[in-house]
C-alpha cells in the first residue's frame, strides 16, 4: 500500500541526480583532455553507461507513469506534453548516439584519442545545454500544475507504475 505517494518530488530529485551526474562527466573529461590515461577512460565509459541508464529510466518514468495519467487530469496540457515527449526523442537520438560512440571505442593513436574525447565533449555539453532547458519547462509547464491538479488517487498510480518500472 502507498500511503503518502509524492512521485512529482521523486522525479524532481531525479532531475537535479541527472544533472549531477553530467557535472561529473563533465570533470572526468577535463581530466582525461589534460592526460592520456587507459584506466580513466574506463572509468568515463562506466560514467556514461551508468547516466544513460538513468536517464532512460527517468524518461520512462514519465512517459509510462506520469504523462498518462496527467493527460486524462490536465487535459488542457496536452500541448505541453506532447512538446515534453518530443523533448524525449532528441534526448533518445543523443543516448543512442553517445552509446554507439562508447561501446564501438577503438582508439590506436593519439590524435584519434583527442578526437574521440572532443566529440564526447561536445556531445555531452549540448546534451546538458538541451536537458536544462528541457527539465526547467517540465517543472513550470507540467510538474507545477500537476502538483495543484492531481488527486490523492492519481498519485498513487503515477507511484505504482514508478515502482513497476524500477522493479
Ligand atoms: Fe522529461
Ligand atoms: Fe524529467
Amino acid at each position: 500500500m502507498i500511503e503518502n505517494p509524492d512521485p512529482i518530488k521523486t522525479l524532481m530529485e531525479r532531475h537535479i541526480g541527472l544533472v549531477d551526474e553530467l557535472g561529473l562527466l563533465k570533470i572526468t573529461i577535463d581530466r582525461l583532455k589534460k592526460r592520456f590515461s587507459p584506466n580513466l577512460l574506463e572509468a568515463l565509459k562506466r560514467e556514461i553507461f551508468s547516466f544513460l541508464k538513468s536517464m532512460e529510466q527517468h524518461i520512462r518514468f514519465e512517459e509510462e507513469s506520469l504523462f498518462p495519467v496527467l493527460e486524462v487530469a490536465l487535459g488542457n496540457k496536452r500541448e505541453q506534453i506532447i512538446s515534453m515527449a518530443r523533448d524525449h526523442s532528441n534526448l533518445k537520438e543523443e543516448i543512442e548516439k553517445l552509446k554507439t560512440l562508447i561501446t564501438n571505442l577503438d582508439i590506436e593513436t593519439l590524435e584519434e584519442y583527442r578526437k574521440i574525447i572532443n566529440l564526447v565533449e561536445t556531445i555531452i555539453a549540448s546534451l546538458t545545454d538541451f536537458f536544462t532547458k528541457h527539465i526547467n519547462d517540465e517543472e513550470n509547464n507540467l510538474y507545477k500544475p500537476a502538483k495543484e491538479a492531481l488527486l490523492k488517487k492519481e498519485l498513487v498510480e503515477i507511484e505504482r507504475r514508478m515502482q513497476s518500472i524500477e522493479e
